[in-house]
């Protein structure tokens, strides 16, 4: 440890003045803590280089945080981010090519970043729903392209578990680290902390901070199985998450499971005058309606019982549907945020306002508006609802009433409970994405030591 350094981290253990305790003040020992102070803010910086490997593109952010963990301009933004399109999972046929793909976002990373801070920097790359797809070991294949290419090319700190695939518990977990991050909850109580529901196509996530003690009761979960708890630390407190990714019961997925139920009869979930297919993980489904058009009883009878089977055993105290064990529910639950489908559908039958980051709605008011869209005919949908996109019309009446029953019969919220729904959470003047890369970059720099983590402006 050099002279500055030392001097420093010698600083940073004890309160600095707060800058109005300092105005005006001219003596000397506060005119040097000023000119330490200058020095610490502008050396204790830590940076991590994030890319999100999704199914269209691969994209890269670059946040920069200072010594209290809280994000520093990147320019004029909050972070650095740019995309390139295709995917990764494009490049099955050419790893090699692949991971190269990558290089001119990762050359705009290293630009971003202060040169004497790359080999402190945490270069990391997660891969979604794509690259999961993939048949035989094309995605190793590619994956390990990507941890050549970091380890040969870059001069930022890669670590053995660098590159990886993200499978739902992470998103989710990942995705309450940036959620609560943002909301300036993380170092308080469990308490404090808000839940987050996140509606993929393929599967659900449910994600809140529990108890010690719920954490330790916890079931066990057969091998291979990711457990129900996870735990982070995070601005040095340590949080028991309950993290369960409900797969199959997305919104793409429900659809399937809805339309299997009659494939080849009338379903009571589709509008008046629609007659078409519904493909789902190359399965096909007839999607027609019956004369009379859809029926919201019948239909929520099909959705309770065939896909979310609220009447399955449950092996445990307390259950969610399907025999899952819910957690137990408690303070860490009390807010929810709902994310993906959840924030996308109300924004496009206008429940919420598109032009905010997020906004308060309540289960009952999903209901209402499914309610309306269930007895629409198709060709009305248009016009009724014209920021809806063409493949989600057919299905307008079955996805608001599943976002309605999942919430109530599904995890068990009163309808008249207020929940955040949003794609982002304002932070400072900025909106961050309720996305998973953001909780990743906070939760590697809390991970690190804290020695390492006052060295980097070395
Ligand atoms: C750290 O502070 C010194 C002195 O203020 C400055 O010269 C140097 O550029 C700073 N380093 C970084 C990475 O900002
Ligand atoms: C990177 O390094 C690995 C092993 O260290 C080597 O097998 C590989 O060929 C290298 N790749 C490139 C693109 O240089
Ligand atoms: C659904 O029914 C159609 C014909 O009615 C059939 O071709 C198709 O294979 C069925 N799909 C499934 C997944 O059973
Ligand atoms: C739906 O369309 C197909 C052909 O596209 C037709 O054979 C079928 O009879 C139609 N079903 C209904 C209920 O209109
Ligand atoms: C189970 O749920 C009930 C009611 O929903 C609640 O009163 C009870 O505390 C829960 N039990 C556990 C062990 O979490």
């Amino acid at each position: 440890m050099d002279f500055i350094s030392l001097i420093t981290f010698l600083l940073f253990l004890t309160p600095a003045p707060s800058s109005s305790q300092n105005l005006g003040n001219k003596n000397n020992i506060v005119l040097t803590n000023r000119k330490m102070m200058f020095l610490k803010q502008e050396n204790l910086t830590s940076y991590a280089v994030i890319f999100d490997a999704g199914s269209t593109g691969s994209r890269v952010h670059v946040y920069n945080f200072d010594q209290n963990l809280n994000l520093l301009h990147i320019g004029n933004n909050i972070e650095f981010t740019d995309k390139i399109k295709p995917g990764l999972s494009a490049y099955a046929e050419n790893p090699e090519k692949g991971a190269k793909s990558l290089i001119p976002l990762l050359e705009e990373a290293e630009s971003v970043v202060p040169e004497n801070l790359h080999s402190k920097t945490l270069l990391k790359l997660g891969a979604t729903a794509g690259l999961r797809l993939l048949d035989g070991d094309s995605a190793d294949k590619i994956l390990q392209g990507v941890r050549d290419l970091f380890n040969n090319r870059s001069t930022f700190k890669v670590q053995s578990d660098a590159v990886s695939i993200i499978d739902g518990t992470q998103e989710g977990s990942y995705m309450w680290v940036t959620v609560n991050y943002a909301y300036g909850n993380l170092g308080k109580s469990y308490k404090n902390t808000m839940g987050v529901i996140d509606l993929g196509g393929g599967s659900v996530q449910m994600t809140y901070a529990v108890s010690k003690k719920t954490a330790q009761n916890a079931p066990k979960v057969a091998d291979g199985e990711d457990p129900y708890i996870k735990k982070l630390v995070l601005k040095g407190k340590q949080y028991d998450l309950y993290v369960h990714s409900y797969l199959s019961f997305g919104k793409e997925a429900t659809r399937a499971q809805v339309l299997k139920s009659t494939n080849g009869s009338a379903n009571p979930c589709l509008l008046a005058g629609f007659n078409g297919t519904f493909t789902y993980t190359g399965e096909k489904y007839t999607a027609f309606a019956s004369p009379s058009g859809a029926n919201f009883d019948k239909c929520k009878n099909i959705i309770l019982n065939k896909v979310l089977k609220v009447n399955a055993p449950c092996p445990y105290s307390n259950c969610t549907f399907g025999g899952i064990w819910s957690g137990g529910g408690g303070s860490g639950q009390k807010n929810l945020f709902a994310a993906s489908a959840f924030h996308y559908l109300t924004e496009d039958v206008g429940l919420v306002d598109q032009n905010v980051a997020n906004s308060k709605i309540h289960p009952v008011d999903i209901r209402n508006e499914a309610k309306r869209a269930c007895a629409l005919n198709f060709e009305d949908v248009k016009s009724t609802y014209p920021l809806l996109t063409e493949d989600k019309r057919p299905y307008v009446c079955l996805d608001l009433l599943y976002q309605h029953l999942l919430l109530v019969h599904g995890f068990g919220l009163k309808q008249k409970q207020e929940i955040t729904v949003g794609g982002g959470i304002q932070y400072q003047n900025y909106v961050v994405e309720a996305a998973w890369p953001l909780g990743t970059a906070v939760e590697a720099i809390s991970a690190l030591p804290k020695f390492e983590r006052l060295m980097y402006f070395i």
